[in-house]
């Protein structure tokens, strides 16, 4: 853990709201801002005091290193608000753990601990109006930090800035998902970038998640960039795929992001006694196990989506649908998992973080 030395948080507050302009229920996900953000730079080899200040545009030279050279890393994590107004985040810590991995991987600063988690508390409590209540509502929060040193030198910047931003989100998906199985392009290689929550990781799936939705699907399930012939991830979510009873997703390795939903749901899951397998899958097991009915589900997991059904995948010419089935273990996992969150019910995990 490294921690430095903070001093109180200055909190410019904005002079104009926009919360009263919110439909509450009926949010989409990720497009409306809340009233402030917090900002922390990082100059002469040192991180300067977060500050909290209205959202609004930034300033930066066209040379800076994030437009030439994507050194950008970022994180997603959820505040919750129980029905006594209580604030609740989600294993928070493991973000800000992930969030410096992902720094390392790209040569850019570590964020200490406190600058990340004060800065967040200090951020949640002067917006907590804009964490939505209703069920399936959450305020999305996005710390990013990206290069702002100008230059046209290929090599790491000096400076960088931190933010975390926050937005009042519903659902990612509005419903089940169809996925195609990808056959020719892959996020990430060995020895590549794939565990780390870097912005262009993203930038490069757009175009193969674009060529499936052309053929209807909202999803590019990744497999291996060799052989093609595991799967790994879901889009922006880990994988879990139910085969007869055992639940199963594929081991992390450098190639994919460890996701803390993943993770958690593992642990869930054995917790209920469900048999859980971490090994990797052939796209040809789930063929099989299609053909022979013992396909049961499949499911992305990760923190913008929850627990997100896949109705169906695409492999090669086929499609192969799945039946929906009562008694899934993806809405009985996401039930356990979002009353956790929710402060719905004991949390035996230690997983739940209140915000006071
Ligand atoms: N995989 C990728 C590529 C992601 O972007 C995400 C989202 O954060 C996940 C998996 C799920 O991770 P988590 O559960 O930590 O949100
Ligand atoms: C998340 O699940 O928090 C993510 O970061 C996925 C994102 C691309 C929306």
């Amino acid at each position: 853990m490294i921690s430095t030395a903070i001093t109180p948080i200055d909190i410019k507050k904005t002079q104009t709201s926009r919360l009263s302009n919110v439909d509450f229920g009926n949010l989409p996900f990720g497009q409306i801002f809340s009233d402030h953000m917090m900002v922390c730079d990082f100059k002469n080899g040192k991180w300067e005091n977060p500050k909290i200040v209205p959202y609004e545009p930034i300033s930066l030279a066209p040379s800076a290193k994030i437009f030439h050279y994507g050194q950008s890393v970022f994180e997603g994590l959820k505040a919750y608000k129980d029905k006594e107004g209580k604030i609740w985040l989600f294993r928070p810590l493991e973000n800000q753990k992930r969030i410096n991995l992902s720094a390392e991987r790209l040569a850019m600063p570590q964020i200490p601990e406190n600058y990340f988690m004060e800065g967040l508390k200090a951020l949640l409590k002067v917006d907590s109006n804009w964490i939505p209540t209703d069920d399936g509502s959450s305020l999305y929060i996005r710390p990013f930090m990206f290069a702002t040193s100008e230059g046209f030198h290929a090599s790491p910047a000096d400076d960088y800035k931190f933010i975390i931003a926050t937005s009042p989100s519903g659902a990612y998906f509005a419903g089940d998902v169809k996925v195609l199985i990808e056959q020719k392009y892959a996020r990430s290689a060995n020895g590549g970038v794939g565990f780390a929550k870097a912005g262009g990781n993203y930038a490069g799936q757009f175009y193969p998640t674009q060529l499936a939705k052309d053929k209807g699907f909202q999803q590019v399930i990744w497999t291996d960039d060799t052989t093609h012939e595991y799967i790994e991830e879901a889009g922006a979510m880990n994988i879990f795929v139910r085969i007869g009873d055992t639940l199963l997703t594929c081991p992390t390795s450098d190639r994919i992001l460890d996701g803390i939903t993943r993770k958690s749901l593992i642990e869930l899951a054995k917790s209920e006694g469900i048999n859980v397998e971490v090994r990797k899958i052939k796209v040809s097991e789930l063929v099989e196990a299609h053909k022979n009915g013992q396909l049961k589900e499949m499911f992305g997991a990760g923190t913008a989506a929850v627990i997100s059904p896949i109705s169906g995948f695409g492999f090669k010419e086929e499609t192969f649908n799945l039946p929906t089935i009562e008694e899934s273990y993806a809405s009985f996992l996401k039930k356990r998992m979002t009353d956790i969150q929710y402060n719905r019910t004991e949390d035996p995990f230690g997983w739940r973080y209140e915000v006071k």
